[in-house]
């Protein structure tokens, strides 16, 4: 087995250690949680976090609990994403998403529960006190990463585009400040959570960083032509919703053969940036390059 696949199974192990159990007080938000937590997601966040971590030296065991609160923080944003408020879908992951199986304020309360509790394991994460500086380090930059001007601020305007009456204002630049938000941010504060947790130095975090808008990009990209091109089946959620929504998208603003083209280029920009980062070939690299491969 390679090393990617030992590390999706460690996550899933240490978040099944770090969530309450399903008996647990209040069980149904629990459930809830788990329910959403456990369908099978790819675990890219973490493991660009434990893979940022181990090309900057760093030991992938510590950096475990910190890489899980952020994979529960991506569960959070997608327990959201998918409310009738929102995009208003029925399937995540290969099940029914939460407020279908659980009710709408079920829903929305895990999603709270998620984003707290994976905010609570980046503060107490690695326990050494040797790690303190980083930890908080770490936590402002995640929460600056996922809020009014990051994660969130581009789901705000994914829905404003989304409503949107003028089509000159469906600019190739809005769509990149979209996709930069809702989906860049997150996945670059799991690079940098990494390499400040193995006390990379700021010139460093800043690779990281440019690392994690490349492959940001080049995913979110992916995620947009799998909407086109791909099926509920193999992708666990439904397609064909972007165009029926409305949504700003690299399919909709630059044709299906163009954002291909995009999408590869940026792919490769992401490979090669991680190549020198990992000083050869390793996880990193392979996950930049799983992210253009992806079948879901
Ligand atoms: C989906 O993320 C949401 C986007 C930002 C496009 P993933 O495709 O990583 O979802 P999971 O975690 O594997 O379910
Ligand atoms: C979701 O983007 C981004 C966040 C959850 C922050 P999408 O709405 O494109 O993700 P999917 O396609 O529903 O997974
Ligand atoms: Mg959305
Ligand atoms: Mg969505
Ligand atoms: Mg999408």
């Amino acid at each position: 087995v390679s090393l990617l696949s030992e590390w999706r199974e460690a996550i899933g192990r240490e978040l099944d250690r770090l969530v309450p159990k399903p008996e647990r007080w209040p069980s149904t938000l629990h459930r809830a949680i788990r329910h959403s937590l456990f369908a099978g997601g790819k675990r890219l966040r973490p493991l660009l976090a434990l893979a940022a971590a181990r090309a900057c030296g760093g030991d992938e065991g510590a950096v475990l609990p910190a890489a899980c609160g952020l994979e529960m923080i991506h569960t959070y944003s997608l327990i959201h994403d998918d409310l009738p408020a929102l995009d208003d879908d029925d399937w995540r992951r290969g099940v029914l998403t939460c407020h279908r199986e659980f009710g709408e304020a079920t829903a929305i309360l895990a999603g709270d529960a998620l984003l707290t509790l994976g905010l609570g394991c980046l503060a107490r994460y690695p326990e050494d006190p040797r790690f303190g500086p980083a930890r908080l380090a770490i936590l402002s930059d995640v929460v600056d990463s996922i809020g009014s001007q990051g994660m969130i601020g581009g789901q705000v305007e994914d829905l404003a585009a989304e409503e949107e009456k003028d089509p000159a204002a469906q600019t190739p630049e809005r769509l990149e400040r979209i996709h930069s938000h809702k989906t860049g941010k997150l996945i670059a504060v799991c690079l940098r959570t990494g390499g400040r947790l193995a006390f990379a130095p700021p010139e460093t975090i800043e690779r990281l960083s440019r690392l994690g808008e490349l492959i940001g990009l080049a995913f979110q990209i992916k995620d947009d032509l799998l909407d086109v091109e791909s099926s509920r089946e193999e992708l666990g959620k439904a397609t064909g919703k972007d165009s029926a929504r409305g949504k700003l998208t690299f399919p909709g603003v630059h044709g299906l053969e163009r954002s291909r083209e995009i999408l590869e280029t940026t792919a490769e920009e992401a490979v090669s940036v991680a190549r020198e980062l990992e000083g050869g070939d390793g996880p990193l690299p392979e996950l930049a390059s799983f992210v253009e491969r992806r079948r879901n």
